[in-house]
């Protein structure tokens, strides 16, 4: 019908199309105001490495050792090494440039008493740090056998954990790093607890845990601390001869 040529104004015609506009132009601006947040979020995040783990430090020796005295009875002592697999990855989740960093030292450490009593049964430097870089949003995996052989360590598996074979037992393990962030010249020396991981005896394709997200000191809030084991001989002092 001709009436619905009259040219009345857009406005009389489709009321609505002035409200949808209005609509439009709220959520063109608030979009422009998300990117903006977010662009000035993205750019003052700080480019922090991050560390998690699988969930184990895995060996696949027994730290204790067994032997048939006689024919019935069964002696145990600690075992002369155990080699265990320390699996960690390093973390850049910023995606704003690559991370320079520096593995310098590795502790593991028995909770036998919970987080109140920690105890540190291995602990190495790296003698050549492990050194890596790290592109935005990528990781690196370090995976690396270390061997327990003091044996005040040995001992102390043998004391505490000579029944805990088959379950394993929780331990904390401590990563001490160094690295420098990409448009920095600042080295920071950042200390990361990956804890509850389970030490256990098993094969080498145990499934993960999930993934296990390891503390900044920072982020734990107080400096944790651990006690050392004595310091004892390397090797068991040689038995005395017999006297005849
Ligand atoms: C061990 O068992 C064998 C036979 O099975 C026997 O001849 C030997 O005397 C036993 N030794 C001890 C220490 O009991
Ligand atoms: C990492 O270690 C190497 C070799 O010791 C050193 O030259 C470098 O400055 C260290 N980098 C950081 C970020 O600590
Ligand atoms: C970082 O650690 C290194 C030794 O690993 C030390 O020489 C340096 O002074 C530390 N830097 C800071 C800022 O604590």
């Amino acid at each position: 019908m001709a009436a619905a040529c009259r040219d009345d104004g857009e406005n009389t015609r489709f009321p609505f199309l002035a409200t949808v506009r209005y609509l439009v132009a709220i959520v063109v601006t608030a979009l422009a105001a998300i990117v903006v947040v977010m662009v000035v979020i993205v750019v003052h995040r700080p480019v922090e490495m991050g560390f998690q783990s699988y969930g184990y430090v895995q060996t696949q020796d027994y730290w204790w050792s067994s032997w048939t005295g006689d024919n019935v009875t069964y002696v145990y002592e600690p075992a002369k090494e155990v080699q265990m697999l320390i699996v960690l990855e390093a973390l850049n989740p910023s995606g704003r440039g690559q991370i320079q960093a520096n593995i310098t030292f590795i502790h593991v450490i028995d909770m036998p008493g919970g987080a109140s009593s920690l105890v540190q049964f291995c602990g190495y430097k790296l003698e050549t740090p492990a050194s890596f870089h790290l592109q935005p949003h990528s990781f690196h995996r370090y995976r690396r056998w270390v061997s327990i052989k003091r044996q005040g360590s040995l001992q102390y598996l043998y004391d505490k954990h000579h029944h805990d074979g088959s379950l394993g037992f929780p331990v904390m393990v401590v990563v001490e790093t160094s690295y420098k962030p990409a448009h920095s010249e600042t080295i920071i020396n950042k200390t990361y607890h990956c804890w509850p991981l389970t030490f256990l005896r098993g094969e080498a394709d145990t499934p993960a845990a999930g993934e296990i997200a390891c503390k900044t000191t920072e982020e734990i809030g107080y400096g944790v601390t651990w006690q050392s084991l004595p310091l004892l001989p390397s090797s068991p002092p040689p038995r005395a001869q017999p006297p005849f």
